[in-house]
């Protein structure tokens, strides 16, 4: 379907959830993936599972929000497969609660997870890219960034950020050959969205219903975000940089 034989990729959060799909379908399609995620116990459970399956991965415990731990990472990375080829971004993390009711501290963490882990890795990522003149980055935003969402004010703002970065960054690396996109999940059963369902009234009342208002009339799969991603990484796509796609089950179209 996808063709990655030899291309290296850095997945980061790639331990479970939407990270896990993207590790498990880039490596079912020949790339060799990194999983960089803070849980280094899920992590290796991941890339245990894949290398049972015949695909060659590795797991590092990795703090995005750390750039010292990213760039240790990504010496890991050089070590083990060679310079980068692919990088995504999937870390993320939120907690659902009115703005009203958070703290410059719970601030801190959102922004820091959600958008400074992507400029660390980026950071640590693209000279890799520039030295070969090629290179794909995609960073999982979200729908919030685009038309809002109650409950996650800061998370929307920092997802926001990831595509004004992104679009920024689409641009500067252009030059090089370097792709830069973006997609914006919907609502996507994965092990945070039930941590968000069962830590507040808000999370279960918002996510509880809302199969009822997709048009598609289901949540998001893993894997439905996953082969956008791969879409965005493959040879085939190297004319489309800049670009938000929302995977959505048409929760939004604008
Ligand atoms: N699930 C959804 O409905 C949904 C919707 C829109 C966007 N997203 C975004 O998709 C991405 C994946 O979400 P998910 O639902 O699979 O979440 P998840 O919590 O199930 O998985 C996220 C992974 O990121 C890792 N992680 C968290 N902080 C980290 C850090 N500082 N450094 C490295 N790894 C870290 C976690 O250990 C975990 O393995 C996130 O960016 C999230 O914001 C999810």
């Amino acid at each position: 379907m996808f063709r990655f034989n030899g291309k290296v990729a850095i997945v980061t959060g790639g331990g479970r959830g939407i990270g896990k799909a993207i590790s498990r379908i880039l490596a079912s399609q020949g790339a060799k993936v990194a999983i960089a995620d803070l849980r280094g116990d899920i992590a290796r459970e991941t890339a245990e599972e894949i290398n049972s399956a015949g695909g060659q991965c590795i797991a590092i415990e990795t703090d995005v929000t750390n750039l010292e731990s990213v760039k240790k990472m990504v010496d890991m990375v050089h070590q083990t497969f060679g310079t980068v080829d692919i990088l995504v971004n999937n870390a993320g993390w939120d907690q659902m609660m009115l703005f009203k009711d958070t703290t410059p501290d719970f601030w801190d963490k959102i922004i820091d997870i959600n958008y400074k882990g992507v400029l660390n890795t980026v950071y640590a990522v693209m000279n890799d890219m520039v030295g070969k003149k090629k290179g794909r980055i995609i960073s999982i935003s979200s729908d919030a960034a685009r038309v809002g969402s109650t409950g996650e004010a800061v998370y929307s703002g920092a997802k926001g950020a990831i595509i004004s970065f992104s679009k920024t960054m689409a641009r500067e690396l252009a030059r090089y050959n370097i792709t830069v996109n973006v997609i914006c999940p919907g609502p996507t059963e994965t092990p945070l969205v039930e941590e968000l369902k069962q830590d507040s009234d808000l999370g279960s009342k918002i996510l509880g219903s809302m199969e009822k208002i997709i048009p598609l009339r289901r949540m998001g799969k893993p894997e439905d975000i996953a082969y956008a991603v791969c879409f965005f990484a493959s040879d085939e796509a190297g004319f489309i940089t800049g670009q938000v796609l929302s995977v959505s089950g048409g929760l939004t179209m604008c």
